[in-house]
């Protein structure tokens, strides 16, 4: 049975304090959702509880950790049980970007990314699931992966370690929750105007160099906001749909994905060749 509404329904969000986290905390808010908020930014994430109980919204439990830690996301989840039972929506959001040629990514790049977005995910999944089997009352998980876990976009071999990773585990637990009414659905955002584009790594560029805010604000321009996003997220778990691809571009690639190879394969080279030209500029006037 899907969840069509979030009226009282207990909601946890990881990633709350920013971008698509603190966006459909907001959303699920003004749905009526109970909910359930952590973030590694403990400011930023008493800043947007205090926003949402401000406005009415119902914040249940507010805790700041590291999601890739297993021991606090434990805690947490104890917590969680004994003052409140089993959740009905769980939300993985939270993440980070690292990019880098392979060349340039040492081992803490890879670790890092395996470790926030794939094992923070999977902590979550395996603490606070179970009580929901148990419960019998069926509920939803809402994994956020990325565009970079569906295609091979340059650079992004750590990052998409993990979200492709995280797709994986989306796509088995779609079948497996299936029979304990707990739906999946899986979010592939393309470009996203959050925090993100600030904070992204790129190993081994001067991200302060001209092409390269030259490229950012072209990943701006065509971004859409983290609250059209939330839209989306909600009306997937409201409709029950697996796969949520939040933009035109994103459709598209994927459509081209699955039915021709080739066209694919000229864009994925085409944006590689981009990349490597800016960095063969960099080397060539570095001092
Ligand atoms: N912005 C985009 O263009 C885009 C595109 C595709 C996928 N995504 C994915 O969307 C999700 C949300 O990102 P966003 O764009 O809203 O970025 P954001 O930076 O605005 O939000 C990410 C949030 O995750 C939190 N976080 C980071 N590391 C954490 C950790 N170790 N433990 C707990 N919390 C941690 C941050 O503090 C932040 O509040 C991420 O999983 C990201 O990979 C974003």
């Amino acid at each position: 049975m899907p969840i069509t509404s979030l009226r009282e329904r207990k909601c946890l969000i990881t990633g709350a304090a920013s971008g698509i986290g603190r966006a459909v905390a907001m959303a699920a808010a003004r749905q009526g959702a109970a909910l359930f908020l952590t973030d590694v930014n403990g400011p930023l994430l008493d800043e947007v509880a205090q926003q949402i109980r401000s406005t009415g919204g119902d914040v249940r439990m507010v805790r700041a950790f590291d999601i890739s830690d297993a021991t606090s996301v434990e805690d947490f989840a104890r917590a969680v049980h004994e003052a409140h039972g089993s959740l009905d929506v769980v939300m993985n959001v939270a993440g980070i970007a690292i990019w880098g040629s392979i060349a340039a990514l040492g081992e803490e790049h890879w670790r890092r990314c395996i470790d926030v977005n794939l094992m923070g995910p999977i902590h979550v999944l395996r603490c606070f699931v179970p009580p929901m089997i148990e419960a019998k009352r069926g509920g939803h998980v809402v994994n956020v992966s990325s565009a970079a876990g569906l295609f091979a976009l340059p650079w992004h071999a750590a990052y998409s370690a993990s979200k492709f990773g995280l797709r994986g585990v989306s796509d088995v637990l779609r079948f497996d929750l299936k029979r304990f009414r707990i739906g999946v659905t899986l979010v592939c955002p393309g470009a996203v105007d959050t925090g993100l584009v600030r904070t992204v790594q790129i190993v081994g560029i001067d991200t302060a160099a001209p092409d390269v805010v030259k490229m950012r604000t072209r990943f701006q321009k065509h971004a859409i906001t983290p609250e059209r996003v939330a839209v989306q997220i909600l009306d997937g778990i409201r409709k029950n749909r697996y796969l949520v691809l939040t933009s035109p571009d994103v459709r598209i690639g994927y459509w081209f994905l699955r039915k021709f190879a080739w066209p694919y394969e000229l864009v994925m080279r085409f944006m590689n060749d981009q990349l490597y030209a800016i960095a063969k500029r960099q080397r060539r006037s570095a001092p």
